[in-house]
């Protein structure tokens, strides 16, 4: 069992990361339910695999439960779902002491996590994600948001979680593909600032996607223990400390953008290659050493994910790739700031990136 604790000035809180957790659930969550009753909201793939587990749990500790299933899916992440879901806990009579419990990956909790922080001006809530991406990144740092037409994750709150709860053993069921996704994302710490956690990955990678319960409990618990010391330092993203975390998404958004927000290339493939074109770009501007780029490229070959804008199916031009580039939410007086490194582990901010080179950059990439 381990234990990372997020550091901040009001709203700290606890990340466990224990293999069966969710089986003494009841007991674990306890203390954090003030009415002894808890809600929770999950989608119908997490439903069937895990959903009558935590409710006996909770049930064998006494603790009185309403649960919500939704459709699974990005498209939960609406504004008709948070409609119907606060109906829901509304009729339910949930008052703000109440707690909900976020069952599933990234969309659960970030729906529920926005729901918390609006519902009676804010209520508690506790994650227990149940993808890869999910235990290494989304249910840590207090992202929350819906979508709405104009984008992705642009209606949405700081709002930290009272508790995270992760079971490594619930990635049994998960698709390899997921699986996949989600390890992109533990890469990424070691590439921002921990060579030797990229190190380990490289030795340790095969066993982790067998879903050797050992190095999953490893590689989670590293990545909370990354995130965690970022959000600390930055918990708003005001300074530039917590931007580090997108290492990656500017070149991976567009791709994904290019694909539709589809199934032929999901957020952690997306993120795979986006890191990938970090490194070279960093390489061309002189930051970085080739060396680093082909160790990069060939752990993500190994682990069976995207390196290149070929291996992604990604055939657009630089320039409609740029054009993805210019929605983002990160845009700000016209120029975009990007992830770029001098090395693995060495990420920095760049802000006087020019379009118009990675225009011709993306153009000339593989
Ligand atoms: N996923 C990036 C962040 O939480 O800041």
């Amino acid at each position: 069992m381990s234990r990372v604790t997020v550091e901040l000035a009001n709203n700290g809180y606890d990340v466990l990361v224990e293999p069966d957790a969710i089986t003494s659930a009841g007991s674990l969550l306890q203390p954090f339910l003030k009415n002894n009753r808890a809600f929770i909201i999950t989608d119908e793939n997490v439903a069937a695999a895990l959903l009558k587990e935590l409710e006996a749990s909770l049930a064998s500790c006494g603790v009185s439960v309403a649960t919500h299933v939704l459709p699974a899916g990005e498209s939960t992440k609406s504004w008709q779902h948070l409609e119907t879901l606060s109906d829901f806990l509304l009729n339910k009579g949930v008052e703000r002491s109440d707690t909900l419990l976020a069952l599933g990956g990234g969309v659960i909790g970030d729906l529920t996590g926005f729901v918390a922080s609006i519902l009676k001006r804010g209520c508690n809530f506790i994650q227990i994600p149940t993808t890869l991406l999910a235990q290494v990144d989304s249910s840590v740092g207090g992202k929350t948001a819906i979508n709405s037409k104009a984008g992705k994750n642009l209606i949405g709150a700081f709002k930290q979680p009272d508790f995270v709860l992760i079971d490594p053993n619930v990635l049994d069921s998960l698709p390899d593909r997921e699986l996949r996704a989600g390890y992109a994302e533990v890469i990424k710490y070691g590439l921002i600032n921990d060579a030797d956690f990229f190190a380990w990955c490289e030795g340790n990678s095969s066993k982790l996607l067998q879903r050797d319960a050992e190095a999953l409990t490893y590689a989670i618990t590293k990545s909370v223990a990354a995130k965690a010391a970022i959000v600390a330092d930055d918990e708003k993203e005001l300074t530039g400390i917590r931007a580090l975390l997108n290492l990656g998404h500017t070149f991976g958004h567009a791709l994904e953008a290019e694909t539709g927000y589809s199934s032929k290339l999901v957020h952690g493939e997306g993120v795979a290659a986006g890191i990938a074109l970090a490194f070279h770009y960093s390489v061309r501007r002189g930051h970085c050493d080739g060396v680093d780029v082909q160790r990069i490229t060939e752990h993500l070959k190994q682990s069976e994910l995207p390196y290149s804008l070929k291996s992604a199916n990604i055939r657009a031009s630089g320039e409609t790739l740029v054009g993805h580039m210019l929605h983002d939410k990160k845009m700000s007086g016209g120029t975009l700031p990007f992830l770029l490194a001098n090395g693995i582990g060495e990420t920095f901010l760049a802000q006087d990136v020019d379009l118009n080179d990675v225009t011709e950059f993306l153009d000339q990439a593989d």
